[in-house]
């Protein structure tokens, strides 16, 4: 009697040991379980490395993948002093000896004795790639375990298809479809009248946000929407004589980055985008006027006049400051 409950505890917990498999690590955990996920790269210790030539020849069904693979970058990483592939097939799939062991009865290969990484939760199949990657070899990669990607299970193999073709590298072409893809939101900014000429493939997401990390927000090419916008757009940078104030040190007070209904990329149509912060006027031209309906016309399209509404070095010829009138 004196060891029932203890027995009874220990079977609990056996159970709940051999219970931790590859669902239960998927589950959020508040502190990555990487020794849980190197054990998992590891793969079959049963297993040994076989090399491409016996992978690929026992089994022909993965031949247009191997083609690609060759001339690609991964596959032409040789080394000097061997003159034997860098990176091959078991490099990223684990140890393939068990794969093809009956595969000449069997006439195709035992896929399930391969590491499941499609079946791996995010941060070990990015694992998976940085243990070549590590920030030394690819700065880009430095933050990446801090990256809004990882914190939120998005893994390298999420953008990187590196068996669709020969190109490793996510192209240009292809961002926008495969970016909007899980950015919904992004695409139907893009869709809108006036947009920045993404859906044209003229621009890239890339060119305004690293896809892998940054210590700017969003991920932004630059400290602020000026620092970012004026890598294009030279001739708002400044500094000008006469300044909008401060208002154009963040393009974005009145600019929407992907796309907008006003044009052009305008947060809000004018007069109401200026009217935020301004009173309107009327023409001292018009006040001169005796018509009273002419005294009350209010100007709708500021900029008309204020042109140089993104600061100027010319003053006004009105005399006083500039009015950024040109
Ligand atoms: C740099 C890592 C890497 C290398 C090297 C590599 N693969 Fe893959 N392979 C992947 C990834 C990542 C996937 C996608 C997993 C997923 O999401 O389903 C994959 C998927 C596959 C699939 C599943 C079908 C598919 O297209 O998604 C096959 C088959 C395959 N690889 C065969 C090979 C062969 C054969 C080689 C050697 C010529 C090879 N791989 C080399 C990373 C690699
Ligand atoms: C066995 C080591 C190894 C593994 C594992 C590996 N890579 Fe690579 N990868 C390399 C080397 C070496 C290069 C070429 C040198 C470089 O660009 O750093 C490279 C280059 C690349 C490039 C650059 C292609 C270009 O055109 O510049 C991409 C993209 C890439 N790898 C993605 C991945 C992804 C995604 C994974 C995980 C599925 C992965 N790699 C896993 C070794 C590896
Ligand atoms: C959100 C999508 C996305 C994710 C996730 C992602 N990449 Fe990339 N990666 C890209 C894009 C897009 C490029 C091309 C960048 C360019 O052309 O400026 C790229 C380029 C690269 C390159 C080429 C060198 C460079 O830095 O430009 C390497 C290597 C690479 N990625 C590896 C990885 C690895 C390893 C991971 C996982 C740790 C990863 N990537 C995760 C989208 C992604
Ligand atoms: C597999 C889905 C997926 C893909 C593909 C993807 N993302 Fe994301 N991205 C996310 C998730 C999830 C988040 C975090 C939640 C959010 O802010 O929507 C995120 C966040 C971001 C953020 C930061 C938003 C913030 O609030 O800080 C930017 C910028 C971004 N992604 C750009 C890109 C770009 C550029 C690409 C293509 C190169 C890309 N994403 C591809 C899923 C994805
Ligand atoms: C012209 C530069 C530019 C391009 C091109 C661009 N973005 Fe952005 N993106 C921005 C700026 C700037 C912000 C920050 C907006 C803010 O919050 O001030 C942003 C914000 C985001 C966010 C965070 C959510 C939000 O709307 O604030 C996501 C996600 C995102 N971009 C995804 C994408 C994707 C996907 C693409 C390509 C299809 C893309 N961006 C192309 C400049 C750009
Ligand atoms: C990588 C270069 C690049 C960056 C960075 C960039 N732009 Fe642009 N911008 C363009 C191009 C290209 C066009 C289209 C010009 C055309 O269609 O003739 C454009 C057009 C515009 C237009 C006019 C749109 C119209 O409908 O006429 C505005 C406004 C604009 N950008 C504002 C911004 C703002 C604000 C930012 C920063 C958030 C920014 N741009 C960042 C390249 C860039
Ligand atoms: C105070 C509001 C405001 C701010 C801040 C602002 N803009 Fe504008 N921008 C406008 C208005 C209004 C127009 C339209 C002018 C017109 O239609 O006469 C415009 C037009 C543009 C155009 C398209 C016209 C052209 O010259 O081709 C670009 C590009 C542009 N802005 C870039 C920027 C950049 C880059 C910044 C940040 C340095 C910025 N803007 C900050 C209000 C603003
Ligand atoms: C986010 C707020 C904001 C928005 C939006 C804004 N402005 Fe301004 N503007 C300011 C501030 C702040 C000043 C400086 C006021 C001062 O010095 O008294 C200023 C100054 C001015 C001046 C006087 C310049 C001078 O030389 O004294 C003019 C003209 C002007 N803005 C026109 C516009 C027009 C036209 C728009 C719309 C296209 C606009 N502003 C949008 C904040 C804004
Ligand atoms: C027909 C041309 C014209 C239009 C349209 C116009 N303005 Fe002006 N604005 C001027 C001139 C000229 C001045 C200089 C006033 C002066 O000399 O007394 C001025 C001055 C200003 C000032 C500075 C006032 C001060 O005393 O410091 C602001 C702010 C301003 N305008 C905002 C706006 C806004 C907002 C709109 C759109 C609702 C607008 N303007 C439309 C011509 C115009």
């Amino acid at each position: 009697m004196r060891y029932r409950i203890p027995f009874f505890l220990l079977l609990a917990s056996i159970l709940i040991v051999s219970c931790t498999d590859l669902a239960t690590m998927r589950t959020s955990q508040p502190i990555a379980p990487v020794r849980d996920y190197e054990i998992l790269l590891v793969g079959n210790l049963e297993a040994n490395y076989i090399g491409d030539e016996n992978c690929l020849t026992s089994c022909h069904t993965h031949d247009k993948i191997a083609t690609d693979f060759k001339p690609s970058v991964h596959g032409d990483q040789i080394s000097e002093d061997t003159g034997l592939p860098l990176v091959n097939c078991e490099s990223c799939h684990g140890p393939g000896s068990q794969a093809v062991e009956h595969a000449a009865e069997k006439k195709t290969c035992d896929f399930k004795t391969l590491l499941p990484i499609a079946e791996f939760p995010a941060q070990a199949q990015s694992m998976l790639c940085l243990k070549c990657h590590s920030a030394a070899s690819t700065p880009n990669l430095f933050s990446w375990n801090s990256s809004v990607h990882a914190l939120n299970d998005v893994s390298c193999f999420d953008c990187h298809k590196l068996h669709k073709g020969v190109e490793q590298k996510v192209g240009r072409q292809e961002q926008e479809e495969l970016c909007t893809g899980c950015h919904t939101q992004t695409k139907m900014e893009f869709s809108q009248f006036s947009h920045h000429p993404v859906p044209e493939h003229k621009m890239a997401c890339t060119d305004c946000h690293d896809p892998h990390s940054s210590t700017n927000r969003k991920n932004l090419k630059g400290v602020t929407s000026k620092a970012l916008c004026t890598r294009c757009h030279m001739e708002y940078q400044g500094p000008f004589v006469y300044e909008h104030a401060d208002v154009t040190e963040e393009c974005t007070n009145c600019h929407r980055p992907h796309g907008s209904p006003n044009e052009p990329l305008l947060e809000v149509s004018q007069p109401f985008l200026c009217m935020q912060c301004h009173a309107g006027h009327q023409g001292r031209e018009l006040a001169s006027l005796s018509s009273p309906t002419m005294k009350q016309a209010f100007y709708t399209r500021c900029t008309d006049c204020h042109s140089a509404i993104h600061g100027t070095d010319i003053p006004s010829a009105h005399g006083r400051g500039t009015f950024i009138v040109r």
